[in-house]
C-alpha cells in the first residue's frame, strides 16, 4: 500500500461555497480531514473579480437567453491557486502534471467508479462549478484538462456535482474509512450490486434474517452472499455483468438463475 504524505487535495471555484461547509464538516469527512487524509479548500470565484459590482457573468456574444460565466475570474483563481502551491502559473495540465483541473458540467464525461478511482490516485484536483446557462468556451479551450458529469440531467449548477465526486473519490482514500474491506467490496467496486444485509433483531415484525446467515458457516454465508450479488445484479442492472469479471463457476450460475426463469 502506497502511504500519502501529504493529503490528497481538491479545490473547488464556486460562487456558492457556503454550499460546501456543511457537508464536508460532518462524519466521515470531519475525521478525514482531521487524519490529514484529505484537504478540501473552497476558492469564491466572485473574490477574483475587479469590478465594483464584481461581475461574475455577461451576456452571451451572439445573443440568446441567459448568461455566461466570464472567463477571467476562473482564468485568476485558478492561477492564484497554481501560483501558491506550486510557485507558478502556468496552467498546462499534460500527462506529468501534478494537478487536473475538471469543468463540472453536463457535457462532461460520464462519472463511474473508475473516474472515482482515476481521481483517488491523484494528488491534486482543482473543481470549476458551472453555472447559470454556460462558461465562456475558452475556459474549456485553454483552462481545463477533463470535463465531468453525474448524469443525464441538468442541476442548476456544479456545486452538488462537486460533493458527489469529492465524496466518491475521499472514500477509496487509504484509511477514511473504518476498514478498507468496506471499499474493496462496494456495489460497482466489484462490478457486482452488493448483496442484501441484516442486522438484529433476528425477527422483525415477524420477519426472520435468512437462515444462513446465522447458521455460522462462512463457507455457506459467501457462497450465498455472492449467489445474491448476481441474481440482484441480473434483475437489476443487466448491463453490468457483462462488464464485471466472473470466474467459470458464477457465469454457470447466472446462467441456471436465466434458465430458471424461462
Ligand atoms: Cl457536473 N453540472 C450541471 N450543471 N448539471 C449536471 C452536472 C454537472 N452533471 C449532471 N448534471
Amino acid at each position: 500500500m502506497i502511504k500519502r504524505l501529504n493529503p490528497m487535495r481538491f479545490d473547488i471555484l464556486t460562487l456558492f461555497p457556503g454550499v460546501f461547509t456543511g457537508f464536508f464538516s460532518e462524519s466521515i469527512f470531519k475525521r478525514a480531514i482531521l487524519k490529514n487524509l484529505v484537504a478540501i479548500e473552497l476558492h469564491n470565484i466572485r473574490d477574483y473579480t475587479h469590478d465594483e459590482h464584481k461581475t461574475v457573468d455577461d451576456y452571451p456574444y451572439g445573443g440568446g437567453a441567459g448568461m455566461v460565466l466570464k472567463a477571467a475570474p476562473i482564468f485568476e483563481a485558478t492561477e492564484d491557486i497554481l501560483i501558491k502551491t506550486y510557485g507558478r502559473e502556468e496552467v498546462k495540465t499534460g500527462e506529468n502534471a501534478p494537478f487536473s483541473i475538471v469543468l463540472l458540467t453536463p457535457q462532461g464525461r460520464r462519472f463511474s467508479h473508475a473516474i472515482a478511482q482515476e481521481m483517488a490516485n491523484q494528488s491534486h484536483v482543482i473543481l470549476i462549478c458551472g453555472h447559470y446557462e454556460g462558461v465562456d468556451e475558452r475556459i474549456r479551450e485553454h483552462l481545463v484538462n477533463d470535463e465531468i458529469s453525474i448524469g443525464d440531467y441538468v442541476l442548476t449548477g456544479g456545486e452538488p456535482a462537486a460533493i458527489v465526486i469529492i465524496d466518491a473519490a475521499t472514500r477509496l482514500l487509504p484509511g477514511v474509512l473504518g476498514s478498507e474491506e468496506s471499499a474493496f467490496n462496494d456495489s460497482h467496486a466489484t462490478g457486482l450490486l452488493e448483496y442484501p444485509q441484516y442486522t438484529r433483531p433476528q425477527v422483525y415484525k415477524g420477519w426472520q434474517v435468512p437462515e444462513v446467515l446465522t447458521s455460522g458457516n462462512h463457507e455457506k454465508i459467501a457462497h450465498w452472499r455472492l449467489e445474491q450479488s448476481l441474481k440482484r445484479t441480473l434483475e437489476r442492472r443487466p448491463d453490468l455483468l457483462s462488464k464485471a469479471r466472473l470466474e467459470p463457476d458464477n457465469m454457470r450460475f447466472l446462467k441456471s438463475i436465466q434458465e430458471d426463469k424461462k
